[in-house]
């Protein structure tokens, strides 16, 4: 039986999927330092949990939990694009990788990363992509993606 700290850690830092119950550990405030996120009601996120979960595997929200403090440290999300290009091709979106501010430099946004890119390979995606700020180039690159081209955006509110 293996129980050294590397197999210690990684049972303590297991990638699942999102639960509903997360939100009362933690969820939301980790998203609050990634962007703007409001408070979300209970309702509210019942409401767009059952909303994404009826899209299946499609579209992938997944944690870390801190198996010590029930805390959420870690989450990112993944959505599967249909095309018609690349004979009718999938392209997997990653968005919203966020690491706790305590928690960062342990290799758990890698384990995130690693989650989302290998659910969308077994999608049957040709690639997964995503847009970062240039403070966050290398850690994509340590995760295995290069830079292509250039981000153009146009918000609404
Ligand atoms: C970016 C972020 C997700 C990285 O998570 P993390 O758990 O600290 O990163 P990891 O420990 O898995 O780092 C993996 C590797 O990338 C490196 N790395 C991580 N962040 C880095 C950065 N900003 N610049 C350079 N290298 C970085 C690590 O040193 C590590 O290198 P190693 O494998 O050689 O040891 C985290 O800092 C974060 O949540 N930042 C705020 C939110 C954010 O910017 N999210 C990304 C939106 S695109």
């Amino acid at each position: 039986m293996q129980c050294d700290n590397s197999s210690t850690e990684g049972q303590k830092f297991q990638v699942r999927k999102l639960d509903i119950s997360d939100k009362s550990k933690g969820f939301i405030e980790l998203l609050q330092q990634l962007t703007v996120c409001d408070s979300v009601s209970d309702k509210e996120f019942k409401d767009r949990f059952q909303e994404l979960s009826s899209l299946g595997d499609d579209h992938v929200v997944c944690v870390i939990e801190d198996s010590q403090s029930g805390k959420i440290i870690a989450t990112g999300s993944v959505f599967i694009e249909k095309k018609f290009i690349r004979n009718c091709g999938k392209v997997g979106h990653i968005e919203d990788v966020v690491v706790d501010s305590n928690a960062r430099g342990k290799q758990l946004g890698k384990k995130i990363i690693a989650f989302l890119s290998d659910h969308a390979r077994s999608m049957g995606c040709y690639k997964v992509i995503l847009d970062c700020s240039s403070e966050n180039k290398t850690f994509y690159e340590k995760c295995g993606f290069k830079q292509k081209e250039i981000q153009m955006v146009m918000y609404f509110t």
